[in-house]
């Protein structure tokens, strides 16, 4: 499974390379190869930043820096579950800070992060446009309005709960 996984990413890498020459090759392209790979991706590849460095003919590091500086490039793959947790200014004022580090604690990964099995990952976004629900949080694409933490800890209970029963009802069949 893990190698289909690689294999697959290999190919989604190669893919990406060969639309990377396409553009020219002038520093001003450098945000929309970035913007191009995120969208054929949903994230920037370590090793797609070494090639938008050779493609640009300037350092990895440049590449990095520039990625980094915009909110809008994440570095790691989303999970199965992303986390997106406004922190537009209504949601800011509400406490959405707190709503971010109790996700961040209770899964063990910082914004931006995804956890080591790929369940979940978590990132900030900017005003979603449900300010009257503040503070929100998007989990799957579902918007939760009025967040508190102990609506963080309701919601990554429950997908406990439901991979468990998923385990369960896989280890039923096979016996
Ligand atoms: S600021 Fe969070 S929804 Fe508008």
């Amino acid at each position: 499974m893990e190698q289909r996984d690689l294999k697959e990413d290999d190919i989604s890498l190669e893919s990406v390379s060969s639309a990377i020459q396409a553009f020219g090759k002038e520093r001003k392209n450098l945000i929309p190869i970035l913007q191009m790979i995120q969208q054929e991706l949903a994230y920037i590849p370590a090793e797609a930043i070494q090639r938008v460095a050779q493609h640009l003919d300037i350092a990895p590091c440049e590449v990095y820096g520039v990625a980094t500086f915009y909110n809008q490039f994440r570095f790691n793959p989303p999970g199965k579950h992303p986390i997106k947790v406004c922190l537009g200014t209504a949601c800011h004022v509400k406490g959405s800070e707190i709503i971010l580090e109790n996700f961040e604690r209770k899964l063990g990964i910082l914004d931006g992060e995804t956890t080591p099995d790929k369940e979940f990952s978590i990132e900030r976004v900017a005003c979603v446009g449900c300010c009257a629900l503040a503070p929100v949080a998007l989990v799957d694409e579902n918007l939760h309005g009025h967040m508190a933490p102990s609506k963080v800890e309701g919601l990554i209970l429950g997908f406990k709960i439901e991979k468990e029963k998923e385990q369960r009802e896989k280890g039923g069949h096979e016996s």
